[in-house]
């Protein structure tokens, strides 16, 4: 076991940690398919497509508390600028609800606001890992 990785040990960071684990499987699927690494299956996108509003829907009450945990990359200006971070979770979620699954091209346009969307959260509000 390495000894220098901290591990997460707070329930309510772990659930936050498993929130944005789960965003980034989704987006992953649908990244691949606009890549070309995966074939474009419509049924898929859109399932995907759902678990993105779901999961970026959820970001305010799983971070709402603050529960202390060495090993969490939030950043503690979430809590001093709360009104801040909801903006950029309800533009993430927005984002994903403009995923349009339609047809491949479709896709790839559509990806773009979504990935800037949650690169430009953790940009303020995450400690680079
Ligand atoms: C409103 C802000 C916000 C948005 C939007 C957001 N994230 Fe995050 N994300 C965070 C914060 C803060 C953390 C650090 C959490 C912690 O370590 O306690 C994080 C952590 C992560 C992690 C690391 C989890 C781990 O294993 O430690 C991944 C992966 C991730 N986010 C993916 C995404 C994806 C994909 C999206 C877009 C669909 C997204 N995030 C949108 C704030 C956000």
């Amino acid at each position: 076991m390495a000894e220098d990785v901290l591990a997460v040990s707070h329930p309510r960071v772990k659930d936050r940690i498993a929130l944005m684990r789960s965003a980034h499987h989704a987006l992953s699927v649908l990244v691949d398919m606009a890549a070309g690494r995966l074939m474009f299956d419509k049924k898929q996108a859109k399932t995907n497509r759902r678990a993105l509003i779901k999961a970026t829907r959820k970001i305010p009450e799983r971070f709402r508390n603050n529960p202390s945990d060495p090993a969490s990359n939030a950043r503690e200006k979430i809590w001093d600028n709360w009104g801040g971070f909801k903006t950029h979770a309800q533009s993430a979620n927005q984002k994903a609800k403009l995923i349009n699954t339609r047809n491949l091209g479709k896709l790839r346009q559509s990806l773009q606001p979504m990935i800037h969307a949650c690169l430009s959260c953790h940009k303020t509000y995450r400690k680079p890992p």
